[in-house]
């Protein structure tokens, strides 16, 4: 198998309001990417996706668009995206935007034309009902963001749908008008040199036809967030949604077929595993990379990790690529579930398993999340529903590149404050210190590069023992062992008779002192990868 530049890479997730300001208004843009741009490169990732940069009222920080197939003036414009892309190009990343296929911005003009009349030619664009008998909404659906998933429109007495804002209306994606539109706007990117999309809640955008109630959900408990209450068999994940998935893969496989560059479809979806597997396809190929999220969410120990991977290695389907995820923009980040010591392990674990891993911008410094004042919120998600630590401000924070004022991000003040180790926790320092987590990153990073094993190469779990775990890559007569001490307390690791003799080729712990008489001891929170022979 010729492995193709998606399978390989590792992809850079880019929050753009905070990664570098160019215009001293306290807000990332795409000129500010561009001029970091080589700090990527050094760093060793291949493709970055950019969260939505469209025109957007802003309501949800650019997931709710107003216009596809343009750019915010707070980002820059057409002319500054096609600059960055050239220059990304021209260093060998790729670049992917965020599709947001789902909903609109409800200042988007196919959804002003919808709610006008309701003969209105877009009526049908969007979701549209009447009320329950008793006046309420038309059934019990339950926002993600909390409440009614309907908002009732005085304009024309109805209640549209809504998963998420109500500043964020669903398409409906019955509809061939829609289809064709969402369509061509992802041909209108990909005509620009775009290599892919991240397809923002892929298993959203179709919904049961006659809407039922969604039944409750048994293990809802207070403090969850309310969208819990219920699961959602009606309103997500529906049959038909592969279908569209499918077109979607008609489209990116086009420009691949007609020699113009392999494009890919990376989509966001939570699911169990066995449900997310259908979104590699079935009879027709569907997205590439359905999103795996289980390193967020999974308890970290090594016999639920090792049965997860196992699991889901399992899982897929012949053809399917896997794929890895430590953070995004709406999780807690990686330091502050693990603490700073195993962030290290795990970014070992994001890079030594089978399959394309994306890094989430600033968790190769070790950035926590951070703690926002109340006056200081500016994520709806919080705003909704405060106090149950369901805000991701935390997450989103700017990235400290180095001492000088704000971080090296802007000269004005930050949209969101900085974390309050920045004069020490940013780029310029921590490119210094060789046993710093982005030093780490950078190995790992190369690491990959350099050996089939990891990026191409089989994946064998070896064993797991109290709280290390030790799993095998293996490329024709490349044979590596990754071993990762997921505890505090260090370990005495007998190691398989073909990797007695191993070479150190990266430690977290730098000088490790390496395996003797086939065994191999691990300090606590330790992870290496040996090379066998
Ligand atoms: C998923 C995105 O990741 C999240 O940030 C956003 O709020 C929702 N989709 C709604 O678009």
């Amino acid at each position: 198998m010729t492995a193709l530049w998606w399978q390989t890479c590792v992809i850079y997730q880019i929050y753009p309001r905070s990664f570098q300001d160019s215009n001293d208004d306290g807000i990332g843009d795409l000129k500010g990417i561009a001029q970091r741009l080589d700090y990527l490169v050094g760093l060793g990732v291949e493709a970055i996706w950019i969260s939505p940069i469209y025109p957007s009222p802003m309501v949800d920080f650019g997931y709710d668009v107003a216009d596809y197939c343009d750019i915010d003036p707070c980002f820059g414009n057409l002319a500054d995206f096609d600059d960055l892309l050239m220059q990304a190009h021209r260093r060998g990343l790729k670049i992917l935007l965020d599709f947001v296929p789902n909903h609109t911005s409800d200042q988007h003009p196919w959804f002003v034309e919808s709610r006008a009349a309701k003969d209105n030619q877009k009526r049908d664009w969007y979701i549209w009902r009447d009320a329950a008998a008793d006046g309420g909404p038309p059934n019990n659906w339950i926002s993600d963001f909390g409440g009614s998933a309907w908002q009732w429109d005085e304009i024309t007495g109805q209640y549209y749908y809504h998963a998420f804002l109500k500043e964020q209306p669903d398409l409906n994606w019955r509809h061939p008008d829609v289809q064709a539109a969402m369509f061509d706007v992802m041909r209108f990117w990909f005509d620009r040199g775009v290599d892919g999309f991240r397809i923002d809640v892929l298993w959203h955008m179709l919904k049961a036809a006659d809407f039922p109630d969604n039944p409750p959900n048994p293990d809802y408990r207070l403090g969850m967030g309310e969208m819990h209450r219920l699961l959602q068999r009606h309103s997500t994940d529906q049959p038909e949604v592969h279908g569209i998935a499918a077109a979607m893969r008609d489209i990116a496989d086009s420009y691949g077929a007609r020699g113009l560059g392999e494009r890919v479809l990376i989509g966001e979806i939570y699911l169990p595993v066995d449900r997310l597997m259908h979104y590699y396809g079935r009879e027709r190929p569907g997205v590439h990379l359905p999103f795996n999220f289980q390193l967020i969410d999974m308890p970290w120990d090594a016999r639920t990790l090792a049965a997860a991977i196992t699991f889901y290695e399992a899982a897929l389907p012949v053809a399917g690529w896997p794929n890895w995820v430590l953070g995004n923009h709406d999780r807690p980040r990686v330091a502050t579930r693990l603490g700073q010591a195993q962030a290290r392990v795990a970014s070992v674990l994001l890079l030594t398993l089978r399959g394309t891993p994306t890094l989430y911008y600033g968790d190769e410094l070790g950035l926590s999340d951070v703690m926002i004042e109340p006056s200081q919120v500016r994520d709806p998600r919080e705003l909704r529903e405060p106090g149950l630590a369901l805000g991701r401000d935390p997450v989103r924070t700017p990235m400290p590149w180095d001492g000088s004022d704000n971080a090296g991000f802007s000269a004005a003040r930050p949209w969101l404050p900085l974390h309050a180790d920045w004069r020490t926790r940013n780029v310029a320092r921590m490119t210094e210190d060789p046993r710093s987590i982005l030093t780490l990153y950078r190995r790992l990073l190369a690491l990959r590069r350099d050996c089939p094993a990891l990026s191409i190469g089989d994946f064998a779990l070896v064993n797991i023992e109290d709280e290390i775990l030790v799993y095998e890559r293996r490329h024709e007569s490349e044979r590596l062992v990754v071993a990762l001490n997921l505890g505090g307390r260090p370990h005495r690791l007998q190691l398989p008779d073909w990797a007695r003799g191993s070479r150190l080729l990266l430690s977290t712990h730098e000088d490790t002192a390496l395996a003797e008489h086939g065994a191999l001891l691990l300090r606590s929170h330790e992870a290496v990868v040996l090379a066998a022979g």
